[in-house]
C-alpha cells in the first residue's frame, strides 16, 4: 500500500503520524511511505532520519495526499487539506466529528473512508489511541503545576517537594483515571502529599494498593472538596464522564476559599473543565487569574512536549496501521473489532453513531 504521512498545518501543532521507526516497519512489509518534507522537525524528526529507513520524502503536502492510499496523521483535517482528500482515500488521525459539523459535511463529500483514533474501543471499554494522551498531560498537570506555583508567575511560592525542616506542598487530585493517577504519581514522586478523590472505589482501591502512603484516597463529594480546596496548594482536575460535558465539582464561589497563590490545572477542559471558572486557553497564553487563583486550562497540552507525544502516540497507532495497510481497510476491520469502532465515515455514509446525532440529523447508521 501507498502511504501518506503530511505536516501537520493546524496552529501549534508539531506531533507527527508516524516516526522513522513506524516507517521502517512498512517498509519492511514491503510498503511504500510518503512523508512531507519537514513533517517530522517539530517531534525532533528530521528528513534524512526517514530516508534512511526507505521513505520517499515529497516537498508539498498535495504531493502526499495524490499519491496515498491512506493517510496516517496527528490533527483532524483542517479547511485547506478537505480538498486534497479523495474518493476512497483512507484517513487514519484524530477526528472529533461530533464537534465539527464542517469538518463532518467535507468529509461526507469527499467519499473517503474516515478511521478515527478516539473512537477505537477495547473490548473492556477502554479507549487506547486516548489513553497515552491522557498519560502525557497527566503527568504534565504536575511539572506545570509546580512551575505556577512560584511567585513571580503569581503563584503561591510553594516548593511541592519542600525541604528538610518544612512540609511538602499539598496537590489535591480530582478523579483516579489515567490523568489523575499519572499526576498521583508525579506529585508523589516530587515529595508532595496527595489526596486524590473519585466516585469510583474500585479505582480508588487500585490507588491505594500502587500508591506510597503520602498519596491518600478519598470519596469524591462536595463536602469533601470544600474541606480540601482550604488545604491544598495545587489542584488538578482529571474528571470525565463519557460522552457528557465534565461536572462542575469547583464552583466560583469556592474559590474564595482557597490560600490566595493557590493554581488550578484543569485537564478536563477539553470536556468543559471540572471546575466552573475553567476556560480554554493556550501554550502562548496558558494562565489566568480569578479572586487570585492561578488558572492553567491548555486544551491540547500533549503539543507543548512533541517528541513524547508523537512517540507515544505512534507507538499505540503504528500496530493498527500495519493492519490496515497489510489486510486493507475492509478485512483488517473484519478481523479487529477495536478498529471497526474506529470507522466513523465510510464512503460518503456516517457509520458511528452519536455523529448524526450531535448534528440532529436523521441518519440511520450502517
Ligand atoms: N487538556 C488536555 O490536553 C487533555 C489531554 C488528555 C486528556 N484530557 C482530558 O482529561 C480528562 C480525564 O481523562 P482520563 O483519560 O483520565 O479519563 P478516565 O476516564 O481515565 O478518568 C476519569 C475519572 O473521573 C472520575 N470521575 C467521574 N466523575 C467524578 C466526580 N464527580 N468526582 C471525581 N471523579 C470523578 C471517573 O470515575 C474516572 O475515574 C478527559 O476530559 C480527557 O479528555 C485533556
Amino acid at each position: 500500500m501507498k502511504i501518506g504521512v503530511p505536516k501537520e498545518i493546524k496552529n501549534n501543532e508539531n506531533r507527527v503520524g508516524m516516526t522513522p521507526a513506524g516507517v521502517f516497519e512498512l517498509v519492511k512489509n514491503g510498503h511504500t511511505v510518503y512523508v512531507q518534507s519537514t513533517a517530522g522537525e517539530g517531534s525532533g524528526f528530521f528528513d534524512d532520519d526517514y530516508l534512511q529507513v526507505g521513505a520517499i520524502i515529497l516537498d508539498t503536502i498535495e504531493g502526499v495526499y495524490l499519491k496515498s492510499d491512506m493517510i496516517v496523521k496527528v490533527k483532524e483535517p483542517v479547511d485547506q487539506e478537505y480538498n486534497l482528500i479523495q474518493e476512497n482515500q483512507l484517513v487514519f488521525t484524530y477526528f472529533h466529528f461530533a464537534s465539527s459539523e464542517t469538518l463532518t459535511k467535507a468529509m461526507i463529500t469527499s467519499k473517503a473512508i474516515c478511521i478515527a483514533y478516539e473512537t477505537v474501543e477495547d473490548a473492556d471499554g477502554t479507549l487506547p489511541l486516548l489513553t497515552p494522551m491522557s498519560e502525557v498531560a497527566g503527568r504534565m498537570a504536575i511539572q506545570q503545576g509546580a512551575k505556577y506555583l512560584e511567585k513571580p508567575i503569581k503563584g503561591r511560592g510553594v516548593l511541592l517537594g519542600g525541604v528538610p525542616g518544612v512540609p511538602p506542598g499539598r496537590v489535591l487530585i480530582l478523579g483516579a483515571g489515567t490523568v489523575g493517577i499519572q499526576a498521583a504519581k508525579m506529585a508523589a514522586g516530587l515529595g508532595a502529599h496527595v489526596t486524590i478523590l473519585d466516585i469510583n472505589m474500585k479505582r480508588l482501591r487500585h490507588v491505594n494498593d500502587i500508591m506510597p502512603s503520602h498519596v491518600v484516597t478519598e470519596f469524591s463529594n462536595e463536602y469533601n472538596i470544600r474541606r480540601h480546596i482550604k488545604t491544598h496548594d495545587l489542584i488538578v482536575g482529571g474528571v470525565l464522564i463519557p460522552g457528557a460535558k465534565a461536572p462542575s465539582l469547583i464552583t466560583r464561589d469556592m474559590l474564595k476559599e482557597m490560600h490566595p497563590g493557590t493554581v488550578i490545572v484543569d485537564v478536563a477542559v477539553d470536556q468543559g473543565g471540572c471546575i466552573e471558572t475553567t476556560k480554554a486557553t493556550t501554550h502562548e497564553n496558558p494562565t489566568y487569574i480569578i479572586d487570585d487563583v492561578v488558572h492553567y486550562c491548555v486544551a491540547n497540552m500533549p503539543g507543548a512536549v512533541p517528541y513524547t507525544s508523537t512517540v507515544a502516540l505512534t507507538n499505540v497507532t503504528l500496530p493498527y496501521v500495519l493492519k490496515l495497510a497489510n489486510m486493507g481497510w475492509e478485512k483488517a476491520c473484519q478481523t479487529d473489532k477495536s478498529l471497526q469502532k474506529g470507522l466513523n465515515i465510510v464512503k460518503g455514509t456516517i457509520v458511528y453513531e452519536g455523529i448524526a446525532e450531535a448534528f440532529g440529523w436523521e441518519v440511520s447508521c450502517s
